[in-house]
């Protein structure tokens, strides 16, 4: 038995965004060690059919459309498994969404839109689910998706580097805050570098200023080329998940390129430059 298996087997987990990508890697993953899987989605029909590959593999899992920007969907979809399963052992504030363009551009829906569903529905998925957790009284895990861009900076995806220094920090403040309370609740902080999603996807654009579409194709075309396979880059997290390890990234050496040119810049206390990778890709 894998340590994985020793510690989430026969428990429940509950992961939003679930229909496609990351959320669905971690939930195919969750299915093979044995976990009850609840695929939840904005996307009904993507979360149907990752729970029916789930279950045509000889796993436990169900759908349930959930909005994460949506506080009262939250709310109901944790006393609904808390209800009807008992606990839940590993909750995952995965759903997320890039928006591409700048910033002035960008329309208010999109702000709005981007900013509630990254980082208001991770809070959301705590604040709904940490006190039926402290109440039933079991170790439970709760991880949050931040990103490489987490300790990054990047013109034109401002909307979304911002939502992930904020998830980040957010889930900082909530290991410490575990502690303080004294709750048997992991908190961990994934940190995909990149996997090859559905992220960059044209319709995933939809309400993004005209031109950010050339730029959302080269981040595709950069994904597709250079992205670390999904089932492999899941199998990390959750063995990271197992090990109740803080920081869970799929690439540590982009990781530690990152925080350490954002430990100089903070050091210099420099203006922000742009590098020529960046220039490249932004034709600046
Ligand atoms: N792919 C990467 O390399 C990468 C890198 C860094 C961080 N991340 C983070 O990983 C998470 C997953 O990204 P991905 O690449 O798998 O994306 P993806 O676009 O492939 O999948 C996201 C899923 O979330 C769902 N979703 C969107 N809005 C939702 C909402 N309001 N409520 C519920 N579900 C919603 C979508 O329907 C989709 O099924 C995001 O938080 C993202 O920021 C991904």
């Amino acid at each position: 038995m894998t340590e994985e298996e020793r510690i989430f087997t026969g428990g429940v987990a509950v992961i939003t965004g679930a229909g496609a990508g990351i959320g669905m890697g971690l939930a195919r993953r969750c299915g093979q060690i044995g976990m009850t899987v609840i695929v939840t989605d904005i996307d009904k029909a993507r979360a149907d059919a990752v729970a029916a590959d789930i279950v045509a593999a000889g796993g436990k899992a169900e759908a349930i459309q959930v909005d994460v920007a949506k506080p009262e969907a939250l709310d109901a979809l944790a006393l609904d498994i808390f209800d009807r399963h008992g606990a839940v052992r590993l909750l995952v504030n995965n759903a997320g969404i890039e928006t591409v363009g700048y910033s002035w551009e960008i329309p208010i829906d999109r702000w709005e839109r981007t900013l509630n569903v990254n980082i208001h529905g991770v809070v959301h998925g705590v604040r709904s689910f940490v006190p039926h957790m402290l109440r039933v009284g079991k170790e439970a895990w709760i991880a949050n998706l931040a990103s490489i861009g987490s300790f990054g900076i990047m013109p034109t995806q401002a909307a979304y580097i911002m939502s992930k220094h904020a998830v980040q920090s957010f889930s900082e403040c909530l290991y410490l805050e575990m502690q303080v309370a004294g709750a048997p609740i992991n908190v961990c902080s994934i940190i995909p570098g990149m996997l090859k999603t559905s992220i960059f996807d044209a319709e995933a654009g939809n309400g993004e200023p005209e031109g950010a579409a050339a730029h959302r194709a080269a981040m595709a075309q950069m994904m597709a080329s250079y992205g670390m396979d999904l089932d492999e880059g899941c199998r990390h997290f959750v063995e990271g998940l197992a090990a109740r390890k803080f920081w869970i990234s799929s690439q540590p050496d982009m990781t530690d390129r990152a925080l350490a040119e954002r430990v100089g810049f903070f050091q210099k206390q420099a203006p922000p430059t742009l590098n020529e990778q960046t220039r490249a890709l932004l034709g600046a």
